[in-house]
């Protein structure tokens, strides 16, 4: 058996992906997940579930001591943007301050590697595209705040202690476990994909689409949409490159360095379900940037991480197949 690595958030939709690599490639598990956004049956059987806060550095010194934690992967945390602008202490508090204690108490219990869920929202409205991890940070919401400071944490920790971390700039996270074991079961979903798989199996009568005169070649909002377990991969990759060299540290753009515009999306939903998939033209969403696209030569020049699921249509496949296992539950 491999070491134990903590993975706290690892109920939720990207930790429950990250926690069952974990597993397959025979590390030892320990979650940390408050069970607010995340269920305990999306946790792996293989793997402990601590319920409980990731900010209880009590808790968390326990967790370490008794399981001989090695390593933390921190999924944990709150990630509706518009929801950090009406509520931005509760993102400063769930993101910011929770992050400082966790690296705190992990610290202090000697534990050397720690990888991060950051996110693409630390470039705002990005310079130039695709977007490089030299590209300009300038967050446009307290989210992308969040989440930055929590880099600049990370970065002045590792200059100070025996720690390295691997920051992950996530671009547009989608699709489900290929072997349907986990997905996104958040209820109140607000991503693209997600809502139209849901208008897919009845739960949703239509999408909207949100602005329809971006300086995008269709005028619908482009990204670079990257498979779940590809980013869990990703996650394992980054993993034993702080393993590898204790003295290195990361912070990196994590997608397929592709876009697809809205219309191209629901075109692939249309494709892959044979439906309809009915839409409607709506204002544009407040804050969203025209185009974000990873530049991701660098993850792929530092790590052997071979994307394995680099295709629109599967990742709505694989959404698509676990949506309707959701809507089958009783
Ligand atoms: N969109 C629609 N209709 C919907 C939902 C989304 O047209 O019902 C459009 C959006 O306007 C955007 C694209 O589909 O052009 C993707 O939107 P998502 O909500 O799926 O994802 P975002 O790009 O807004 O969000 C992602 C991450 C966030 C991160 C943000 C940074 O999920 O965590 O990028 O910009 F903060």
């Amino acid at each position: 058996m491999k070491p134990t690595i903590l993975v706290t958030g690892g109920a939720g939709y990207i930790g429950s992906h990250a926690v069952m690599a974990l597993c397959d490639a025979g590390y030892r598990v320990v979650v940390l997940d408050n069970l607010t956004t995340g269920f305990a049956w999306a946790v792996d059987k293989r793997a402990t579930l601590v319920e409980g806060a990731v900010d209880n550095v009590a808790l968390v010194r326990r967790i370490c001591a008794e399981y001989d934690v090695i390593g933390v992967m921190h999924f944990a945390g709150s990630i509706i943007v518009p929801e950090s602008v009406e509520n931005p202490l509760k993102y400063y508090a769930n993101n910011t301050a929770a992050s400082r204690a966790l690296i705190a108490a992990v610290v202090a219990c000697g534990v050397q590697h720690f990888i991060f869920s950051s996110t693409a929202a630390t470039y705002g409205i990005p310079e130039e595209v695709p977007v490089k991890e030299t590209t300009p940070l300038a967050p446009i919401n307290p989210y992308g705040r969040s989440k930055l400071m929590t880099e600049w944490m990370l970065a002045d920790v590792a200059a100070a202690h025996k720690f390295n971390y691997c920051a992950l700039r996530y671009f547009n996270v989608a699709g489900a476990d290929p072997h349907g074991r986990s997905g996104q079961s958040t209820a109140g979903a607000t991503h693209l994909i997600k809502i139209a798989v849901e208008v897919a199996t009845g739960k949703r009568n239509h999408v909207s689409i949100f602005g329809t005169d971006y300086a995008t070649p269709d005028g619908t909002g482009v990204r670079d949409y990257i498979h779940v377990s590809d980013l869990a991969t990703a996650h394992l990759r980054a993993l034993e490159a702080l393993f590898a060299d204790p003295t290195r540290s990361h912070t990196l753009n994590c997608g397929y360095g592709k876009g697809y515009s809205v219309l191209e999306v629901l075109d692939a939903v249309r494709r892959v379900t044979n439906l309809e998939i009915k839409a409607e033209m709506a204002p544009r969403r407040a804050g969203d940037p025209d185009c974000l696209i990873s530049d991701n030569r660098e993850i792929l020049a530092r790590f052997p991480w071979v994307p394995e699921y680099d295709d629109l249509d599967m990742i709505v496949s694989h959404a698509l197949a676990w949506e309707r296992k959701l809507a089958a539950r009783p």
